[in-house]
Formats: C-alpha cells, structure tokens, sequence
C-alpha cells in the first residue's frame, strides 16, 4: 500500500539548506506538514517562514540534549528524515581523531539519539530515512575513509532497524556529488574547480540537483513497500 503524505508530519533534519531544503518543499507541494530542523536557529526561522513550513526548530545533531529539547513538544512524527551533516574529510594518519569522530557523531549516534528522543512518537506506519553518499561504495585517496565508513555504516543501520523497528520503514538515500550550498561551505574559492573536474568525469557530465535528490526522499517516505533499501541517486557516478 502506498503511502499518502497528505496531513501527515514530516519532521527534517537538515531541512534548511540544500537537499534536506528541497525535500521540504516537495513534502509539503505533495500535502506534509513539514517541520524543518536546522543547526542555525536564525537560518532555520527565515526558511521556515519563507516557505510557510508548519514548523522550524533547530539543534545540533551531535549534542543528544539539544535533539530532545527540539522534539518534546511535537506530538507525533509519521516521517523522520535525518540528513543533517558536513563533509568530514581528514586522512586517518594525521587528522584529529576528535574531528574524524564528528563523521559518526553526525550520522550513527545522531539517528540513535533522535530515535531514542522520540520513541513512541514515531507512527507505526512512517518511515525513517537516512542519508549516506556514493562515498560509501567509491572512496576516495582525499582523506575520506571515516567519512565514507560512516555513511556505510548509515546502510547497515538502516536494514538492522528495518527489522528491530518494525513496522517503520527505514530507509538511506545514497547520493553522488550534488550542487548545494554544501560544496562551496567546503571547498570555498576550489569548488568551481573541483566542479569543473569531476563533471567531466560523470556520466551525464553534470551534478545532481538538489530537487532530484530531494524527489528521492519524497519517494522513499511516500512508497509504503519501500523498506531496508538503500537508494543510489547518483547519475551513474558509481560506474566510472
Ligand atoms: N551535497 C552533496 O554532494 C552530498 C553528497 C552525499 C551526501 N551528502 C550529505 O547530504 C546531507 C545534506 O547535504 P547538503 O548538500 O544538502 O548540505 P547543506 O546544504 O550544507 O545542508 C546541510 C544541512 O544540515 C544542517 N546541519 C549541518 N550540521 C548540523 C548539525 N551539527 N546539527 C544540526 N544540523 C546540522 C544544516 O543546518 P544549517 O543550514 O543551519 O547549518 C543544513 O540544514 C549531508 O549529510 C551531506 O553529508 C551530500
């Protein structure tokens, strides 16, 4: 049976920026009463109003207290979509061990937390989706090993609480490079550079939009048979 998103509550992390931004509007285009969660809570009031989502709150996914304090005072949520994050890059041979832990801390402990939070609130029939990235089948010699583990790691989660969370549906959408304010955050004055050399690589010699991988998660938390899955919405960039 599929499942409608019309009146259902569908909460975002991640939801002020980017693909987690474009996710939003398409949930609340196909009827969700979106509520958007955001490390800056200036950011995350602007988008919010700017786009008449229901609701904004904003937390910092690596501080378990600040997740609890954003969810208490929401009912229920029929569908948690966790995508908040940065790009942890740094080798494993000389980086800070602190800083290469974020890359779990944003992602593994983050779903644990924010599913510990919200408990039974969370509807027997929604879903939870996460988010990895082509890292996790492609890594990279640029000092991404812990980054793309982590988001390996986000896929097993997703199967292992497919089964413990059950009837939830849980999900992860595996990205490949996609053009949001993410990529300059990074690589500042090198990401037209950085663009202009993967692109010729790729197949269709373009990034994703953030509206094609946002499409993405609309589909898995509104496709009620989707379940344990993970979903590659990269172009192909896992074939070159
Ligand atoms: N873009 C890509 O090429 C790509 C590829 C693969 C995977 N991903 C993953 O996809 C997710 C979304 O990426 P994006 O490109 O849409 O990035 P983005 O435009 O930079 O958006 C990141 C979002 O996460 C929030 N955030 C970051 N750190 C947070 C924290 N500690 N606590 C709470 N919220 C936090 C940001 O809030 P503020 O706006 O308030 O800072 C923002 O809403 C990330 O996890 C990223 O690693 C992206």
């Amino acid at each position: 049976m599929s499942s409608n998103l019309q009146d259902r509550t569908i909460v975002i992390f991640g939801g002020t920026s980017g693909i987690g931004l474009a996710a939003a509007r398409q949930a609340q285009a196909a009827g969700a009463r979106v509520i958007v969660v955001g490390f800056n809570a200036a950011g995350a009031e602007r988008v919010a109003a700017e786009n008449a989502f229901a609701g904004w709150r904003a937390a910092d996914v690596t501080r378990p207290e600040t997740i609890a304090a954003a969810l208490v005072d929401i009912p229920h949520v029929d569908h948690l979509v966790l995508l908040a994050g940065t790009f942890v890059a740094g080798r494993v041979l000389d980086a800070e061990v602190d800083y290469l832990r974020r890359a779990f801390d944003e992602r593994i402990w983050a779903a644990v937390h924010t599913l510990r939070a919200l408990g039974d609130r969370l509807s027997r029939d929604g879903s939870v989706t996460f988010i990895s990235g082509a890292l996790a089948d492609r890594p990279s010699a640029q000092g991404t090993a812990v980054l793309a583990a982590a988001s390996a790691a986000m896929e097993a989660l997703a199967r292992g609480l497919a089964l413990e969370l059950a009837p939830v549906r849980v999900n992860t959408l595996s990205p490949g490079t996609t053009d949001t304010p993410l990529l300059a955050r990074t690589l500042g004055a090198h990401r037209d550079a950085y663009v202009a050399a993967l692109t010729e690589k790729l197949p269709q010699r373009r990034l994703g939009t953030a509206d094609e991988v946002g499409a993405a998660v609309v589909f898995l938390t509104s496709n009620g048979l989707m379940n344990g899955e993970t979903l590659h919405v990269d172009g192909g960039a896992r074939l070159v």
